[in-house]
């Protein structure tokens, strides 16, 4: 049964991205630091390899899930699938692209309770609000116009309106989004390097980057790390490394 009550110890904080193309080598993985890290998160790299055994397997592991998705879609087709994502037992955090629209976000929001069993905690609703990768000339390109970080204000103040729970978002836009939004609103950050990240500055696609106690100090309650741990020589270090930051940040 899904569980979403988010427990005070630093470790609660750090969801790993696992960003493999199949089962085996992600369950390989994970079993190496299920100890260490609050959830997992499948993409649709994983799900779409593996499908719903993905969450499964890896929730079994004891772990919550954090299924990153980003649904966009009418929302009748959004509340049906957000309605299957709820039932799958482990999923914590679900998400949907707040360009969606409102009404969207709003059938999202109601099928998540929907999907739940009576008196069973229910998992929470992210937005993600513009894509990291999209910069000012990007957005321009498809019809967004304005400063970047002003539309993902916006946008999370939209979603926050619509029922979401929080947001993804880059670390340098969560101090403008928790102003905006408050206390109680969930910002997860991707784009964490901690200082001695074995991701080489030149082969790094993240553009906004920030270290975890960076994220945590700007008020994200969730941080998602990849490669910083997936690729380090000792991953079991590398995570227990991030938990005792937060730990320090907090
Ligand atoms: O390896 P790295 O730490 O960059 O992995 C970050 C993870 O967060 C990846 O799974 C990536 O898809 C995801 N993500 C992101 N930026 C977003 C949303 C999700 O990097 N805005």
């Amino acid at each position: 049964m899904a569980q979403t009550t988010f427990d005070a110890h630093p470790r609660s904080s750090l969801i790993v991205a696992l960003d493999f193309d199949s089962l085996s080598s992600a369950l390989k993985f994970a079993k190496q630091v299920a100890d260490l890290v609050g959830m997992f998160k499948i993409g649709s790299q994983l799900f779409t390899a593996a499908g719903p055994s993905a969450v499964k397997e890896i929730a079994a592991l004891g772990s919550g899930i954090f299924l990153d998705l980003k649904y966009h879609d009418i929302p009748n087709s959004v509340a049906g699938a957000v309605l299957s994502a709820a039932a799958m037992s482990g999923v914590q955090l679900i998400n949907v692209h707040a360009l969606g629209g409102k009404a969207m976000m709003e059938a999202a929001a109601q099928a998540i309770s929907a999907g739940v069993p009576m008196g069973a905690d229910r998992p929470r609703l992210l937005a993600v609000t513009v894509l990291t990768s999209m910069d000012h000339k990007a957005m321009k390109e498809v019809g967004i116009g304005g400063e970047p970080k002003l539309q993902v204000v916006r946008l999370a103040q939209l979603a926050k309106k619509a029922g979401v729970d929080g947001v993804v978002a880059s670390v340098q836009e969560a101090r403008a989004i928790r102003k905006a939004c408050g206390r109680d609103f969930l910002i997860v950050t991707p784009g964490v390097r901690p200082k001695d990240s074995p991701v080489a500055p030149a082969a790094d696609d993240q553009s906004r980057k920030a270290t975890p106690s960076e994220a945590i100090r700007a008020g994200a309650d969730f941080l998602v790390v990849g490669r910083p741990i997936i690729a380090a020589p000792d991953p079991r270090a590398a995570a227990q490394a991030i938990v005792d930051e937060i730990a320090a940040a907090k």
